[in-house]
Parts: C-alpha cells; sequence; structure tokens
C-alpha cells in the first residue's frame, strides 16, 4: 500500500518538476518576446525619418540617444542597422559600423520580425529579435533588441523548488499517514492469521481479541462465534463417534466372549448351548437396532430431508400405536388409557410422528414398574395439538432431564443395561418434532412418574 502511494507521488513529481516549468517558462518567453516587438517598433517609429541620414552626426547622435534610452528601460541591448545590415548604432557601443550576420537581421531586412533563444556559457539565456524599420513598404532598415532572459529560466527555479518543497511534504504527510492508517487496518486483521491457520489444522474454538470497538470488533465478534460454534461441532462430532463406537463395542464383545467361551468347552450341554445362542442371538438383535436407529438419526439429519406430509387423523393413529403396544404392556401387566378430548384431523409426516410417539410411549411402558399405568391424553390447545404420555413410573432425576434427549444419553446405565434400549429414541423423537416446528418437554417426578409433552403447530406444510 505504502509502495503505491509513493510510486504515484513520484510520477507526480515528474509531471509537475517538467511540464509544469516548462510550460511557465514558453509562455513567459511569449510574453517578453511580445513586448520586446512593441518596444522594437515604437523605436523603429522614432528613428525611421532619420534612417537615411546616418551620416549626419546631430541625426547619428539622435539616434544613439534613443538606442541608449531604450536599452535602459527594457534592460536590453538595443542596435539599428541599415538597410544593408550595418549596424548604425549600438548601445554597448561595440560594433558599430560593423555588419552582423544575423538570421534575425537577415529576416528583418526581408520584412519580417523573427526571434530566437540563444545560450552563452558566460552570460546564459538571451533573448534575440529583430523588428523591420519600413517606410511606405520599403525597408529602411531594422531594430535589433538583445534581452537576457536569464530571470525568466531563475523564475522557474524558484517554482521547481517550490513544487519539490511542497511534494517532499506531502510525501511526509502520506508516508505518515499510511502508516498510521496500515497500522490501525493491517493491525486488527493480522491478529486473525495466526487463529484462522489454527482452524484450518482442525484445532478450534481460539478467539482473536480485538481491543476497539468498531467494525474490526464486530468482525472479531463474528468470527469468534463462528470458532466457538465449530468447537462444539468438533466435540459433539467426537463424542457421537466415541458413543457409536461404545454402543457397538459393548455388544460385540459380548457376542464374542459368549461364542468364544462356547468354542473352546469340550463337551457343552444342548441346554447351555441353547442358553449362549440365546444370548448371542440377543446382542445382535441389538446391534441391529442400535444401527437401525442410528441409520434413522442420519437421516433425520439430512440438510434436505423432505417431509412428506398428508392429512392424518391422529385420534386413529394413536389408536393403532396403542394396540400395538399393548402386548408389550400387559407382560409388565401396565394398562394404557387413550383420552382424547378432541378429533385431530391435519396434515402430518404419518409414519415419522408415528415413530416419534412410539419411542416415547414405549418407554413410559419401560421405565414403569409392573401394575403400573400410562395415560395417553390427545387434545387442543388454541392454535396447538398437544400429545400427553404420563406414566406411574420411576421418574427422573433433575439433574438428568436436561440431557435425555441427547444421543446415547441414559439416565441408569446399570438398570438400563437389561431394559435394551440404545439411548437414541428420545433424541429421534425430538428430531422429528422440531421437524414438524412443535416442540417436546418432560417433567418428572422421580418415584411418581413422568409426563412427555408433544405440541405440534395445527397448521402444518402449508
Ligand atoms: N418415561 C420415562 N421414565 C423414566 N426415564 C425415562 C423415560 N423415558 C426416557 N427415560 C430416560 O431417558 C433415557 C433416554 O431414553 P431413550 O432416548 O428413549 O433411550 P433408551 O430408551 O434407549 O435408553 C432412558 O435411558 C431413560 O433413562
Ligand atoms: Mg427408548
Amino acid at each position: 500500500m505504502l509502495s503505491t502511494y509513493l510510486l504515484l507521488i513520484l510520477v507526480l513529481f515528474f509531471l509537475l518538476t517538467t511540464l509544469i516549468p516548462q510550460y511557465i517558462v514558453d509562455w513567459q518567453i511569449e510574453y517578453r518576446k511580445n513586448s520586446l516587438q512593441a518596444a522594437g517598433n515604437e523605436i523603429g517609429k522614432r528613428i525611421d525619418y532619420y534612417l537615411g541620414f546616418y551620416d549626419s552626426t546631430i541625426y547619428v547622435t539622435y539616434i544613439d540617444n534613443v538606442t541608449r534610452q531604450y536599452a535602459v528601460s527594457l534592460d536590453s541591448r538595443v542596435m539599428i542597422f541599415d538597410d544593408d545590415g550595418k549596424i548604425i548604432s549600438d548601445s554597448n557601443n561595440q560594433f558599430k559600423q560593423q555588419v552582423l550576420d544575423l538570421p534575425q537581421i537577415r529576416d528583418a531586412l526581408k520584412g519580417s520580425t523573427t526571434w530566437s533563444n540563444y545560450y552563452f556559457n558566460d552570460i546564459g539565456n538571451v533573448l534575440y529579435l529583430a523588428v523591420p524599420v519600413m517606410i511606405e513598404n520599403n525597408v529602411r532598415g531594422g531594430v535589433l533588441i538583445a534581452n537576457s532572459i536569464n530571470d525568466l529560466y531563475d523564475n522557474v527555479d524558484v517554482i521547481n523548488n517550490t513544487i519539490k518543497t511542497i511534494i517532499f511534504i506531502a510525501g511526509i504527510l502520506i508516508t505518515v499517514g499510511v502508516a498510521i492508517i496500515s497500522n490501525h487496518f493491517l493491525k486488527p486483521i493480522n491478529k486473525f492469521y495466526p487463529v484462522i491457520n489454527k482452524l484450518s489444522m482442525g484445532d478450534f474454538g481460539d478467539r482473536v481479541e480485538v481491543m476497539s470497538n468498531d467494525e474490526f470488533r464486530m468482525l472479531a465478534d463474528s468470527f469468534n462465534s463462528m470458532s466457538i460454534k465449530l468447537n462444539e461441532v468438533e466435540q459433539q462430532r467426537e463424542d457421537f463417534v466415541g458413543n457409536v463406537s461404545h454402543e457397538l463395542k459393548t455388544p460385540l464383545s459380548s457376542i464374542k466372549l459368549l461364542s468364544e467361551s462356547l468354542l473352546t468347552q469340550d463337551k457343552v450341554e444342548e441346554k447351555v448351548y441353547k442358553e449362549f445362542l440365546t444370548d448371542i442371538n440377543n446382542e445382535v438383535d441389538r446391534l441391529n437396532s442400535i444401527v437401525t436407529e442410528l441409520l434413522s438419526l442420519v437421516d433425520l439429519n439430512k440438510k434436505h430431508l423432505v417431509l412428506e406430509y398428508e392429512m392424518t387423523n391422529l385420534n386413529l393413529n394413536i389408536e393403532k400405536i396403542l394396540e400395538q403396544l399393548k402386548p408389550f404392556a400387559d407382560q409388565k401387566n401396565i394398562r394404557i388409557a387413550f383420552e382424547q378430548s378432541d378429533k385431530v384431523l391435519m396434515r402430518l409426516d404419518k409414519n415419522k410422528i408415528k415413530q416419534a410417539i412410539i419411542n416415547i410411549v414405549h418407554n413410559a411402558i419401560v421405565y414403569t414398574p409392573e401394575s403400573g399405568v400410562v395415560t395417553v391424553r390427545l387434545y387442543k390447545e388454541r392454535d396447538q395439538v398437544v400429545i400427553e404420555i404420563e406414566d406411574t413410573g420411576y421418574g427422573i432425576p433433575k439433574e438428568n432431564i436436561d440431557s435425555i434427549f441427547d444421543r446415547f444419553y441414559r439416565v441408569d446405565r446399570a438398570r438400563s443395561r437389561h431394559t435394551g434400549g440404545t439411548g437414541l429414541g428420545l433424541s429421534i423423537s425430538k428430531q422429528i418434532i422440531n421437524l414438524h416446528y412443535g416442540s417436546l418437554t418432560v417433567s418428572s417426578v422421580l418415584g411418581v412418574g413422568s409426563t412427555f409433552y408433544i405440541r405440534l403447530p395445527i397448521q402444518q406444510g402449508v
């Protein structure tokens, strides 16, 4: 950034110090030439009559006086020449009676005014200008004026020096300004690099500290929340992979152990064989349900998941679900009640909602001791439909209640072991309900029971 500015300054400097002075000099020389030409014509008018008589002493003295007078007032050397080009009068008294071979004199004798700029080592720049003196269209002679124009070039030096000074000061100001600006802008930006580098290496969660109170601070703030979010996602991913491996590992180890002990024993009774194989079979079921639930969780998490809405009679559907689960409840002598206060007909992804409800009612049965009651209620509340699933079960400790919707989370691992769950059911249900823009909440009293609430907006998929 700095170098660009400096280059610009150099270009500007070059333009200003060459073009502008040149233009000014040309313009001033033109002006000087015009005034000398006017003076030359004036001299010519005063002496034209006497030019024919230059051998008369009186006339020559007169001409000399005029010459000297103008030499002083014009600050120039003034000479008068006759129609042969011979010098009659010279304010410096040097070339009298001599013929000077100058182009300006030759041109003047042809009737035209010309001028030239000469440079002499000792006296510098001199402007030569000759005007013809005419009487009735005849050239009688001419006036030659030699004027030093060093002053004009001196002016240019002054101008040049002024420009140089201005540019020098501007250069310093710009350099300092650019340094300050780049310090202001680049310093905060530079703070991002190490953190971005770390991010790209997979090291998330670092923060950028920007002290200022401007756009950079806002940028840093959003950057930091992104970094924190990435860190969370990465943490979840690691946990998830860890959990999945762990959950798969447990049944696999059991299967390995059971099959190995069968293989290493020589004579195994058929009864023991059956027993072990039953266990192995159960573990395979368990593996199967983990993988199935994982797959449906992966499906639900797809970015472009589209729900297949269809008009659904919820009363009828819940009845069917409860019927399906009844044999299972009967095993524990658990009674299932269904209280329907309202008829609910709404658009839903029928299969997914069914899966969500089954998971929750199934839990209610699993986590309720024998001879308990599970009550399902369906009613409308303003623009929402509520499905309540209440049980008279073990309840959930307060400190665990927020976690039960997390993947693989199970409150009491020891007891959960023989209930055979995976810890994925509630997170699947919650995901499905969220996709319907609804909510899944729970209230629970330890030792008394739990109630899960599914709330769905009635207007769906429009
Ligand atoms: N109705 C309930 N009563 C008591 N605890 C429950 C109930 N429903 C769920 N839980 C607790 O929440 C945990 C997570 O449930 P879930 O995601 O369905 O996994 P899983 O049933 O496979 O263990 C269960 O392990 C259990 O500890
Ligand atoms: Mg469950």
